[in-house]
């Protein structure tokens, strides 16, 4: 993989606008769910960084769980339809305020099947928070109840985001440049 900087076309959203947004938005879900119970789940992998800044964010007792769904494999970047679950939740959901904490929702067809999925188990509450929405791209309708940034149409990584499972880790988000990127066969 080449380093990021090789790949880089510009920074989209800093690192320090990033902590910014999710600080107000874990008020915001702390005010909301005040006096209730709250299980953040996170869809792994991408949501994993977010999850964490936002969780210490979040001012209120909570409980946190994680679920894999695949839509996307290593060297794709086209979300395929309906997503099938590689690991599940170990927490009962039944009678609980969920949270989805997703990195992006793109085509919809991620979040639309874990939707549907987890509604069956009865939750209390299933709501959706997504650091980012590329709205150009949306294929399923899925109502997002918590959105840290609108971005336009464009292919990005960083804070979660993957380019081919790379550069999960960097602190802000970056467009990714398609003329210098060589995927790796
Ligand atoms: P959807 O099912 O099309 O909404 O895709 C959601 C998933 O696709 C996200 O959880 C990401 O893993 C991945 N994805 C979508 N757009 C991007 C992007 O611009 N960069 C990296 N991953 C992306
Ligand atoms: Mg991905």
């Amino acid at each position: 993989m080449q380093n990021y900087q090789d790949v880089l076309a510009e920074i989209l959203i800093e690192a320090d606008v990033l902590q910014k947004r999710v600080k107000e938005l874990g008020e915001q879900i702390s005010a909301d769910y005040r006096g209730e119970n709250l299980l953040l789940i996170c869809i792994l992998r991408g949501g994993v960084p977010f999850l964490v800044d936002l969780s210490r964010c979040i001012s209120i007792p909570h409980m946190m769980d994680f679920m894999a769904v695949s839509s996307y494999g290593v060297g794709r970047r086209e979300s395929t339809g309906s997503a099938r679950v590689t690991l599940d939740l170990q927490t009962d959901i039944r009678g609980q305020n969920v949270l989805l904490v997703e990195d992006i929702v793109d085509s919809g067809h991620t979040i639309a099947s874990v939707l549907q999925m987890l509604s069956t188990r009865q939750p209390k509450s299933l709501k959706v928070c997504a650091l980012l929405d590329k709205p150009e791209r949306r294929e399923a309708h899925v109502p997002i109840d918590y959105i840290g940034f609108t971005i336009p149409n464009k292919f990005v990584f960083g804070y979660g985001l993957d380019l081919d499972e790379y550069h999960r880790n960097l602190p802000f988000v970056g467009v990714v440049d398609l003329n210098k990127y060589q995927p790796s066969e």
